[in-house]
């Protein structure tokens, strides 16, 4: 259960004010003149502003510290969510562009390490939203039910490699959870910034994993989002994930699904980090000598790449092994945040290469 259940905007506003080291972007950009601005405000979710910023008031060492209660507060509550948007992305307007995939027949990359020394798998994953939910502060047990059992029905139509089955948490085993959560498949409920947000509420009821036969192929279906496409497999070949996500995304576009989306946002998320393109493109790659160079952070920035460790965010590396991945969702096409994690990649290979000698 959230800590900060009961506290009302004021309240929050007051914690957040009193946590004086706090560098989260809704500290920044929640002044009292917006605050005052929103803090009556209802979305046509009946979303607050409560719902949105208890996460970074209770958790003031959040990076970002505001979500959104559901696809209407991004209007609703745009006089906060706006300014964080663009601080998180680093852009001055929000222009996002159409969605753009690229012609995947013709994509001019393919296995970004062919040697196979380097890359230990590839994933890219996007975040979708069905436009007719709010998000996990507004959300009933009985909608978790209901969008469980709404999405399950489109995932069914999913063809050829994409065909697969859905296992909702709800009954799992541990062994079954341990081990899915080992080969970096499942999520669980450890997420203390997520928790306080609502998203852990009524754990595990409405969430589970959705596979291809392959499993190079999943849908998460109400972890953080209301929905998470994920295309992974061994090795370097970011051709083949690419390709595979796109097919599912256009699958599912038109399988009855229907995702919130936002002029000049892109497709919204839960967290305003992710939303625009969604798309988050990774490698989990070895690479201890550039990791254990003092310039590799200031590396990766110049590359609009991040690094984090392998068992997701906020975790740290295990033997010099990094994921790797476009920092940018926002303001830039699908394709276009794809080649900037490829261009990242290529880099951070030629680099470690160099300081190995080789
Ligand atoms: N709310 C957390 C913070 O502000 C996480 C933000 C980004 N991560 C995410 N999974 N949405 O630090």
């Amino acid at each position: 259960m959230a800590q900060g259940q009961n506290l009302n905007a004021d309240q929050l506003f007051e914690k957040i004010n009193a946590a004086k080291d706090s560098k989260s972007l809704l500290k920044k950009h929640l002044t009292p003149e917006i605050f005052a601005a929103t803090k009556d405000k209802v979305s046509k979710f009946k979303g607050t502003l409560a719902d949105c910023i208890r996460s970074g008031c209770m958790n003031p060492d959040s990076g970002v510290g505001i979500y959104a209660s559901d696809p209407d507060a991004y209007t609703t509550f745009a006089a906060v969510l706006d300014p964080v948007i663009k601080d998180y992305h680093n852009v001055t307007e929000l222009n996002h562009p159409k969605p753009d995939f690229g012609d995947t027949s013709k994509l001019d990359f393919g296995d970004l390490d062919p040697s196979g020394d380097m890359i230990v798998s590839t994933r890219v994953r996007v975040g979708r939203s069905h436009a007719s939910y709010g998000f996990p502060p507004v959300l009933t047990l009985e909608d978790r039910v209901e969008m469980e059992k709404n999405t399950v029905k489109c995932l069914a139509k999913l063809t050829g490699d994409l065909k697969g089955e859905y296992c909702p948490l709800t009954g799992m085993t541990k062994e079954k959870q341990a081990e899915l959560t080992a080969d970096h498949f499942l999520f669980n409920d450890s997420d203390r910034f997520l928790r306080e947000a609502g998203g852990y509420n009524d754990w595990p009821t409405g969430r589970g994993i959705y596979f291809a036969t392959n499993k190079k192929f999943l849908v998460w279906v109400n972890e953080e989002d209301h929905l998470r496409f994920i295309s992974m497999q061994m090795g370097g070949n970011l051709g083949e994930v690419y390709t595979r996500l796109v097919k599912a995304i256009k699958e599912l576009e038109t399988s009855g699904l229907e995702f919130a989306k936002k002029d000049n946002l892109g497709y919204l998320t839960f967290c305003p980090s992710n939303l625009g393109t969604t798309l988050r493109a990774s490698v989990h790659i070895k690479i201890p000598k550039l990791a254990a160079d003092p310039e590799f952070k200031k590396f990766c920035d110049g590359l609009h790449i991040q690094a984090r460790g392998i068992h997701g965010e906020h975790t740290e590396s295990v033997g010099g092994v990094y994921d790797i991945s476009n920092k940018r969702r926002l303001g830039l096409t699908e394709i276009e945040a794809v080649q900037e994690m490829r261009r990242g990649v290529e880099a951070v290979i030629k680099r470690e290469k160099e300081l190995s000698g080789k």
